[in-house]
This record gives C-alpha cells, sequence and structure tokens, in this order.
C-alpha cells in the first residue's frame, strides 16, 4: 500500500509571521492525521519559521527549488540541497510548470536538480504535465512520456525508488479547471506504465504519484477514491489553514 501525501506548495505567498500564523491555526487540525504525509513547501525566506513551527509534530517542511551544485559555489541568488536539508527540509519540489515555463528549466535541468536533491538527502517531487495546447491536440501521454523519459528516467533504479512524481496538468494549475478524477487517474495510469516499462513492476507499484491542479476540498475526495491518486500537490488551497486542513483530512 502507498501512504498518501498531501504536500502545500505555496509559490510566492506568505512572509515568516504569516508562515508562523498558519500553523498555528493548521497543527491543531491535523495533529491526529496519520493516514498521509503532510508537507509544506513555503518560499525560502520561511523555511526558517516553518520549522521552527513544526518541529516534532507530523508535518514537514519542503522547498520549492534548488540548485543543480551540492557544493557551495559563487551562483548569486541560489539556494542549494545541503542548505534546505540543514535548514530542516526534508524534501523539494522539482521541475513545477512554473519554473519550466519561466526560468528555462528543462528535462535535462529536472534531471539534474532531481540528483542534487537526492544526493543532498531530499526526497525530490517531480512534476510532470501538459499544456492545454498539447492537451487538446491528443499529445498529452506523448508529452508525459518525453518528460519522464528525457529526466527521472535517467536515475538508477535506487535513487528512482525514493522519486514522489506529481503529475500537473498545466491547463488545471490555478485555473480552477481540475482534471476530472477520470482524466487524472488515465494520465496516473500512463505514468505508472512508463515507469514499468524502465524500472519494472515493483517501483512502479511503488511510487507515489500526486495530482496537482485547483485541488480543492471540495473536490479532493473524488480525486483521492482513485486508486491511482496517491495524494496531492496543492497551491491555492494550502494557503488558508482550514482549507489545506480539509483537504489533509479528506
Ligand atoms: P493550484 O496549484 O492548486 O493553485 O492549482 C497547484 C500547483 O501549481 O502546484
Amino acid at each position: 500500500m502507498r501512504k498518501p501525501l498531501m504536500a502545500g506548495n505555496w509559490k510566492m505567498y506568505k512572509t515568516p509571521a504569516q508562515t508562523t500564523q498558519f500553523f498555528e491555526s493548521f497543527l491543531p487540525l491535523v495533529a491526529a492525521s496519520s493516514h498521509t504525509g503532510i508537507l509544506i513547501c513555503p518560499p525560502f525566506v520561511n523555511i526558517a519559521a516553518a520549522v521552527a513551527a513544526t518541529r516534532g509534530t507530523n508535518v514537514s517542511v519542503g522547498g520549492q527549488n534548488l540548485h543543480t551544485a551540492t557544493k557551495e559555489g559563487a551562483f548569486t541568488g541560489e539556494i542549494s540541497g545541503p542548505m534546505l536539508a540543514a535548514a530542516g527540509c526534508t524534501a523539494v519540489i522539482v521541475g513545477h510548470s512554473e519554473r519550466r515555463q519561466f526560468f528555462g528549466e528543462t528535462d535535462a535541468t529536472v534531471l539534474a536538480r532531481t540528483i542534487a536533491a537526492l544526493e543532498s538527502g531530499l526526497q525530490p517531487i517531480v512534476c510532470v504535465g501538459e499544456m492545454l495546447a498539447e492537451r487538446e491536440s491528443g499529445k498529452t501521454n506523448e508529452v508525459l512520456a518525453t518528460q519522464f523519459r528525457e529526466g527521472i528516467a535517467k536515475l538508477t533504479p535506487e535513487q528512482f525508488a525514493r522519486v514522489v512524481i506529481a503529475y500537473e496538468p498545466v491547463w488545471a494549475i490555478g485555473t480552477g479547471k481540475t482534471a476530472t478524477p477520470e482524466i487524472a487517474a488515465d494520465a496516473h495510469r500512463f505514468i505508472r506504465g512508463e515507469v514499468r516499462a524502465i524500472y519494472g513492476d515493483e517501483a512502479a507499484n511503488n511510487v507515489r504519484i500526486l495530482y496537482g491542479g485547483s485541488v480543492k476540498p471540495d473536490n479532493v475526495r473524488g480525486l483521492m477514491a482513485q486508486p491511482e491518486i496517491d495524494g496531492g500537490l496543492v497551491g491555492g488551497a494550502s494557503l488558508d489553514a482550514v482549507s489545506f486542513a480539509s483537504i489533509v483530512n479528506f
């Protein structure tokens, strides 16, 4: 059985003080929630506040991106995997579609960052997903296959075993348009099939595939009823303590 994971991606939202306030409301609401892993990925400057607030709780903290280098160096504006780990993070989002669209992320850089995360002892949550035009022209599976094969399919089996995949159709992110549970499950089945082709049955059965894209308290149950869907990567609805708690407690 795969244990679900509910991950909040805060993007470029909240200050340290707002982070502390969020956890004051959120932690009591999920203190008894042992059915799922719970992760919050705040902006870098809020990691210290998030780690302080969640110490000794069932909530973990992750980064939203990391540099490909695992040694310190002259990379102005960047943050490394070892820095995230030292700050108390246990995971990191890699290859989010916003990074692919706005910051030049490619399948090759996604692979390099995933390796950097693994070498830093962080669990990478690697995002894949098609754009609206790609779905409308029937290219969804082709896009997902390329993102997988040119990216994390190049990991060793030992490395791959520590990866979480997030399927995030770009047309569903921040738009209020969720993929139906069936559309999401189809994509998850296809991705799991790709994993099976490269890494075999056991890896395919074990890998967690999260769905992301307008997950809300009122649609999470339908999504989680699909055995293919192992959790959520939640943007907007993770910013509010009550709303994210009700997603966690689906
Ligand atoms: P959303 O974002 O839940 O606001 O659609 C999801 C994501 O981008 O990870």
